[in-house]
């Protein structure tokens, strides 16, 4: 046989290490150069059974391919078992290799203490009041009348704007001195908006378009004012605060969280915060403030509304609809 020269046994068990540490660190390495991700992707110990099953049929068909081969194979073994490697190394392998196989048996039967389970109820609906659910967000859905008071304080160049944003428009309009304030909006439908209103060609759809990116605005503002320390810049959960929290600020980019409630549920979160969850949430306890006792309705429909547009999600629809 082409390997007599190491003999088969050896070759056996070389190759099974082989095998094993390609799959357990050789596959993690290359992975992670193709996917260029910054960690290895380990393989799943089932995948990892497959192969080293495959393995071993495989060597164990090569071993018994023919008489001398499993001759070769076995002469280690019985020269072992006959003492031709010394008394005492044949009784340390036979002492040795069942305790390690008891072990092994022991370690996997043995009852073992475990941390429970995360049951924690992401939307406990106990106390969730029913009439939160049909909420919708007023600012995401603005009313003609609302759309119409907007053009007509637009026209007067009179916007109202949260005193929390006023600073920062007051500062830019001095340095700019345009015709009208909203032209500090840079973008699109604003810039439309706008020119309509200089030519006195106003149509609501536009109106409308330009209403929510005021609202958009002033909703980042508030986010950033009120939420980021926690929820993070990109609203992924990610903020200065956020790791010193055993229960992390949720991920509004993960699919799994505000996009699977309804805007009422999210409003009803925000304004009762950790402190309104039922005691099935515990004791996972929640370091989400109580927002009803610094924020007005206002000020949350906002920041809601760009809460799921930073997350570029759109709130679940309820039931009923
Ligand atoms: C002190 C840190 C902190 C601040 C500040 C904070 N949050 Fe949270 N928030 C959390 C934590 C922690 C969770 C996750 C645990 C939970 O579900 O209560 C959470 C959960 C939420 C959820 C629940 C999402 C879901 O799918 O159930 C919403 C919505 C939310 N926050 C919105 C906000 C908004 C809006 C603000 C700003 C007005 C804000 N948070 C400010 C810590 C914070």
């Amino acid at each position: 046989m082409k390997n007599s020269r190491i003999g088969s046994f050896l070759t056996v068990v070389l190759s099974l290490l082989v095998v094993y540490a390609l799959v357990k660190w050789g596959i993690p390495v290359v992975s992670r150069e193709v996917t260029s991700l910054p960690f290895p992707l380990p393989v799943p110990g089932t995948l990892m059974f497959f192969y080293m099953t495959l393995t071993v049929i495989a060597l164990f068909l090569m071993v018994t391919y023919s008489e001398e081969g499993l001759e070769d194979f076995l002469r280690p073994v019985k020269k072992l078992l006959r003492g031709g490697y010394g008394k005492p190394v044949r009784t340390v392998v036979l002492t040795v290799i069942p305790a390690l196989v008891g072990w092994q048996v022991y370690e996997t039967t043995v009852p073992k203490l475990q941390v429970p389970a995360s049951l924690r109820i992401q939307h406990p609906s106990s106390n969730f009041p029913i009439s939160f659910e049909s909420k919708k967000n007023p600012i995401a859905n603005p009313v003609d009348a609302d759309i119409d008071a907007f053009v007509a304080q637009a026209k007067e160049n009179e916007v109202v704007f949260i005193e929390q944003v006023q600073p920062d428009i007051d500062a830019w309009l001095e340095e700019n001195e345009p015709d009208n304030t909203l032209e500090f909006f840079a973008s699109e439908p604003m810039k439309k908006f706008v020119a309509q209103l200089a030519d006195d060609k106003v149509d609501r759809e536009t109106a409308k378009a330009a209403l929510l990116e005021k609202n958009l605005f002033e909703g980042r503002a508030l986010y950033a004012m009120n939420c980021r320390p926690c929820h993070g810049d990109s609203v992924a959960g990610d903020g200065p605060m956020a790791d010193g929290f055993k229960l992390r600020p949720i991920n509004f980019t993960d699919n799994g969280t505000i996009e699977t409630i309804v805007e009422g549920y999210t409003f009803w979160r925000v304004t009762n915060g950790g402190p309104g969850l039922p005691t099935e949430a515990t004791p996972w306890d929640s370091a989400m403030p109580e927002w009803k006792l610094s924020l007005t309705e206002e000020e949350r429909w906002k920041i809601i509304l760009a809460e799921y547009d930073m997350a570029q999600k759109t709130p679940r629809i309820p039931e009923s609809h």
